[in-house]
């Protein structure tokens, strides 16, 4: 069995790109893998939040998670700072990792150019940070997308490294896990790319219908095809896109027909796709309410989260420091 390990950045609400993109399939997966799923709540200090934020920021995305369906009592859903292992292996391996790969860093280098007064040594490390994540629960598949592709590569180097220093084949080298054909990405509300919260096209999983009446609503289209089976531009593409993700398989047809005989009204279109988000969202929208306010629930999942990934990542605290070679007397 596969241990599948996923860091989630506790930054916004999610909107649909972040269910159809990753969440719809960690539902999935947590069935049939050993899965971890963690709030980065060390890394979120990169950027200074205050107090009151930070804690906010983490309760929201447990709530979210688990209203998607991620089940604490089969997966292990923790928040990272609870794992204090972590911040111990993260320790020992920035003994291993050299300044120079650190500055060479993709992710590093634009983050100093975004937030050039608040280049702190957390951010330049934060790769040894995400290493000691994985490498923790000896972790061997990580679903990451493209951009944290160098992240998990310098994972590998560091886990071989320290498998090299100590002449141990201790920690398994993670990869990429690959959801295949099965990965949707959703298009923005402007058709302009993908869905994403900086990018202010999104509908997310906790707007009310009201909201996302307006939003789609909103959606700039254009004057119709005037050709039959004409190719869709992107303005109308993402509605159908969102659609299709959404609504009924029959649903989707009778419009995609409508478009392709010219008979296309958008209005229709839109408010088929508004009312199809909203039934898709209510059930999911209601359990987050719901929980957001059931502390005992939630205190409870996270404990138990925090038990369950306690386990795994003192286990290998107490391998690696007999290999490094710390005793005690
Ligand atoms: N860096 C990841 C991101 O920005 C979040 C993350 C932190 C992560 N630690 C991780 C992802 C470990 C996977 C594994 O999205």
């Amino acid at each position: 069995m596969n241990t599948v390990l996923s860091g989630i950045r506790s930054t916004g609400n999610l909107h649909l790109g972040n269910y159809f993109g990753a969440l719809k399939n960690f539902v999935k997966m947590q069935h049939e893998n050993n899965c971890f799923f963690f709030i980065a709540d060390y890394h979120s200090l990169t950027t200074h939040p205050t107090p009151a934020d930070l804690h906010n920021n983490v309760k929201q995305v447990i709530v979210e998670y688990l209203a998607c369906g991620i089940d604490p009592e089969i997966a292990t859903i923790y928040v990272q700072s609870d794992v204090i292992e972590v911040a111990e292996l993260y320790l020992l391996l920035n003994m291993n990792a050299y300044i120079g790969e650190l500055e060479r860093c993709t992710s590093f280098k634009e983050i100093i150019r975004k937030q050039p007064d608040n280049v702190n040594a957390g951010l330049l490390t934060y790769p040894t940070l995400m290493a000691a994540d994985i490498l923790i629960h000896k972790a061997n598949k990580v679903p990451v997308g493209k951009d944290q592709g160098q992240h998990l590569e310098m994972t590998r180097t560091f886990a071989n490294r320290f498998n090299r220093l100590y002449n141990n084949e201790y920690f398994p080298e993670p990869v990429a896990y690959n959801f295949g054909e099965e990965l949707t990405k959703i298009p923005g509300l402007d058709g302009s790319g993908k869905m994403g919260k900086s990018e202010g096209n999104a509908v997310y999983l906790i707007d009310s219908p009201e909201i996302i009446r307006k939003k789609v609503m909103k959606a700039v289209t254009d004057s119709g095809p005037t050709e039959p089976n004409q190719s869709k531009p992107d303005s109308i593409a993402n509605l159908f896109s969102i659609m299709k993700a959404v609504s009924k398989p029959d649903t989707y047809k009778f419009f995609d027909d409508k478009y392709n005989d010219c008979n296309i009204r958008y209005g229709d279109l839109k408010k088929q796709v508004a009312e199809d988000i909203i039934a898709f969202n209510t059930p999911i929208r209601e359990k987050i309410l719901a929980i957001t306010d059931d502390s005992t629930y939630l205190k409870k999942v996270v404990s138990m989260g925090k038990e369950k990934a306690k386990a795994s990542a003192s286990k290998t605290i107490k391998e690696v420091r007999e290999i490094i070679g710390f005793k005690s007397f």
